[in-house]
């Protein structure tokens, strides 16, 4: 268990706090547009590499999606180049991106299984710049079948990621809710495992299962891969489960647990079937100001900000705590802290 000693604690939430939840507090005298928003916020530095990203939980309903899509939004907001992953075939991060995925345009199976170029079915999303998708299909049901008998099948999403020449700052992968060989694809393409956990009852369940296959893929397919970020996701403030659930997901993960949680929002369920995020479709509510402090957040964890004499800042890898970059090696403290999580967690 890690010390919590540079959290500021479980109450420490400044976006949820205890306001009820679906109360959409707008700031300032109207509705504030998405620039706006985007120019309070102060610092969110772009890494020196690519950060591959992986969301993962293999439940279902947590908020995968949501923050998948929230997230990439807030960070490209912020001027950086990311690219989300459809790993998941109901195709929700590409519906809620406005992105075209019917079964005929090329989506990340043919990448999957006919190794096509991943720059063949990447697609530009509408009004955020900087944000682009690579759809799922109904197809990629499939794919975890035909995967089996395929040559390289646990690699074979990694090798399209590195062989993709655009720049990219970030790139989110949003999971299926299984292990299947889609979520180990994914564990093998990234470096970080980024879990959204929801604040209710049995929230932990089954997370054991998902450390110890995140071990498993670090231990022969992957060795850069660690958990580097847990958000806790549709926090209800006028509850004390939910106080008592993000206690608890603090007191096993420690400094990997984002001080911002996501307020349970009607804005954020609505977005999606308007084709949006959040970050768009209201960009004053409280759910897109947290999104966007998570994403600040996990962008200054990637990197440490030097400021110079003049106020212009550089960016340079922090040394401990989280990899930076996606590209190196866990280190033993890590393997070590991952082991005895996924002991204690069942
Ligand atoms: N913070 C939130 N507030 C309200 N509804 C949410 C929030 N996060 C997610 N949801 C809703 O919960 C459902 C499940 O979320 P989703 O992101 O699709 O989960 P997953 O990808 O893990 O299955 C969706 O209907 C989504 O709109
Ligand atoms: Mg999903």
């Amino acid at each position: 268990m890690r010390s919590d000693a540079n959290i500021a604690g479980p109450m420490a939430d400044p976006v949820p706090g205890p306001r009820p939840a679906d109360s959409e507090p707008v700031p300032g005298p109207g509705p504030l547009g998405a620039a706006e928003v985007v120019s309070r916020e102060t610092r969110m530095p772009r890494p020196d590499q690519t950060r591959v990203m992986v969301v993962a939980n293999q439940k279902g309903g947590v908020g995968k999606t949501t923050t998948t899509v929230n997230l990439a939004a807030s960070l490209a907001l912020h001027g950086n180049r990311v690219l989300v992953v459809d790993l998941d075939p109901q195709g929700n991060a590409s519906t809620a991106l406005g992105i075209d995925h019917h079964a005929d345009v090329p989506s990340i199976y043919d990448v999957l299984v006919d190794q096509r170029k991943l720059s063949d079915v990447v697609q530009p999303v509408r009004d955020v710049e900087g944000l682009f998708c690579a759809p799922a299909t109904i197809d990629l049901a499939g794919a975890e079948i035909e995967l089996v008998s395929l040559v390289a099948r646990e690699s074979r999403l990694d090798r399209a990621i590195k062989a993709y020449e655009q720049p990219l700052d970030y790139i989110l992968i949003d999971c299926p809710p299984s292990l299947g060989l889609l979520t180990v694809n994914a564990l093998v393409a990234g470096a970080e495992v980024l879990i959204p956990i929801q604040c209710e009852y049995y929230a932990l369940e089954g997370l054991g299962q998902l450390l110890r296959n995140v071990e498993l893929v670090r231990g022969h397919l992957n060795p850069k891969l660690h958990v580097s970020t847990i958000l806790l996701t549709m926090y209800d403030g006028r509850t004390r489960l939910a106080s008592q659930v993000a206690d608890e997901v603090r007191s096993h993960f420690g400094q990997e647990v984002l001080r911002t949680s996501i307020p349970r929002s009607v804005r954020i369920s609505e977005a999606p079937s308007y084709g949006q995020t959040v970050l768009t479709y209201d960009p004053g509510s409280s759910g897109a100001l947290s999104y966007l402090e998570a994403a600040r957040e996990i962008a200054l964890r990637g990197v440490a900000v030097h400021y110079d004499d003049t106020g212009a800042h550089t960016v340079g890898h922090q040394s401990v705590g989280h990899q930076p970059g996606g590209h190196q090696a866990g280190s033993h403290q890590q393997q070590q802290d991952q082991h005895s999580m996924s002991e204690g967690l069942q």
